[in-house]
């Protein structure tokens, strides 16, 4: 077999075999394949896609390029959730502690921010002495005996996505719906996970901008995990607006413990409900989604979910007291209010300006490896369809440095659209794909 018949078949718009398929990947792992070759074959798929069942091997491919995970001895049923990326999204830090608390143990392997959309483990390391670089046997451990995990994925699991997946972002190979998939399903599957909870975010300040596109992307990747004997479920959500109020990474992490502790956002609260919910019917707790939320609901009221969070922080090196007493947690210098210009009803907050000028302030990078600052970042006041007052606050801007804090003034300016007459609120979620 050779790689450049594979890449000429691709390019031809042929299917590719099982056989093809796993000789590319494994080439390409080993460096066997060079990038130039691997590169012309993403555009290949770009261009001419694939169908599920080429997408579920690449996927199996991609996931077996490594070690993959095995925690049946461990837990009952290995569950797991991902998001597809989002701005204020914080999910993770309120839905783990719900479902562990209602019974179910997880340990969750999560990623860094890229660009404008944050990352669950940038906001955990917000603070102080919270370690997310495990190693499996610690991760298999703490699983064991704590029965709640957040850490970084480690290197060893589906190394050939990990390669891929940078060789794309700089040949323009990304937005391929059966790439993403395969992606984001091989890091899954590698990680163990035998239910899954996605979370496809639809909108402004999301990869898929459209429903169409998003349903695609979900339906595909339910598909997948089904063909490779996994359970999963995909919920469809809105990311035209932050989710939430805050957009950074130690704001974040407040508004998560006012939300275990039974207050934040309603918005955020019910989005963690619903994710939650979910994840209880594949953990076999509730028998459908009703019955998952109260349970969820209960874990919020009761402070069960809030006990879950502190054990896993504490678990994991990180200082109980910044979050006892989150005023702790890092501040910024500056916090200035961008205030209305006109009165009427929001719009529109766009959220993927607030979260480039969340990046602009230092939340995020601009660049891999780039420092980030946990104490910067954006809280919104405002969701669409709210009436607004000329000169009262929509946004307030935390920064420690007066030039960028003027850049993301202006780009908040124009992330938001006021209308002189009502405009509907945005719903939180478009549908629900699976089981
Ligand atoms: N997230 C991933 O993990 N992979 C992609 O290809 C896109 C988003």
């Amino acid at each position: 077999m050779r790689a450049v018949d594979i890449i000429i078949k691709k390019r031809d718009k042929q299917e590719l075999s099982t056989e093809e398929i796993n000789f590319f990947i494994q080439g390409y792992t080993k460096g066997d394949i060079p990038d130039y070759q691997a590169a012309a074959w993403a555009m290949a798929v770009l261009l001419n896609g694939m169908n599920p069942r080429e997408t579920t091997d690449l996927t199996l491919a991609m996931a077996y390029s490594g070690d993959v995970l095995d925690l049946s001895g461990v837990v009952d049923i290995a569950l797991d959730k991902h998001s597809t990326g989002g701005v204020g999204d914080k999910t993770t830090l309120v839905v783990l502690p719900m479902v562990v608390a209602a019974g179910v143990p997880v340990g969750k392997m999560s990623g860094r921010g890229l660009g404008f959309s944050g990352g669950t483990l940038d906001k955990m390391e917000s603070i102080p002495g919270y370690r997310t670089n495990l190693t499996t046997e610690e991760f298999l451990t703490q699983l064991k005996e704590v029965g709640i995990v957040l850490t970084g994925q480690s290197a060893d699991l589906a190394p050939a996505d990990g390669k891929l997946y940078a060789l794309r972002d700089v040949t323009g190979t990304v937005p391929s719906i059966p790439l993403i998939a395969s992606s984001i399903m091989s890091k899954k599957i590698a990680a163990g996970a035998q239910g899954i909870v996605l979370d496809v975010k639809i909108g402004l300040g999301a990869f898929m901008q459209t429903l169409e596109s998003a349903r695609e992307l979900a339906e595909l990747m339910v598909d997948i995990a089904a063909r490779a004997g996994r359970r999963a479920i995909a919920l469809l959500s809105d990311m035209n607006q932050p989710l939430g109020y805050a957009v950074g990474n130690a704001l974040e992490v407040k508004e998560a413990i006012e939300t275990l502790h039974n207050r934040g956002p309603a918005d955020f609260r019910e989005h963690c409900l619903k994710v939650a919910a979910h994840m209880l019917i594949l953990g076999g707790k509730a028998q459908n989604e009703a019955q998952g939320r109260e349970l969820a609901e209960k874990t919020l009221a009761d402070g069960s979910a809030w006990e879950e969070f502190r054990k896993l922080v504490q678990a994991q090196g990180g200082d109980v007291r910044y979050i006892d007493q989150p005023e702790r947690l890092p501040a910024a210098r500056l916090q200035e209010p961008l205030k209305a210009p006109q009165s009427g009803y929001m719009a529109q907050i766009h959220a993927r300006l607030v979260g480039e000028a969340a990046v602009i302030l230092g939340a995020g990078r601009e660049k891999k490896g780039d420092p980030i600052d946990h104490a910067v970042g954006i809280v919104v006041h405002k969701k669409v369809g709210e009436p607004v007052e000329a000169g009262e606050p929509v946004f307030t801007i935390h920064a420690n440095d007066p030039a960028k804090l003027a850049e993301a003034q202006q780009m908040l300016q124009e992330a938001i659209k006021i209308s002189p007459t009502p405009v509907e609120p945005l719903p939180h979620f478009y549908g629900v794909i699976g089981e």
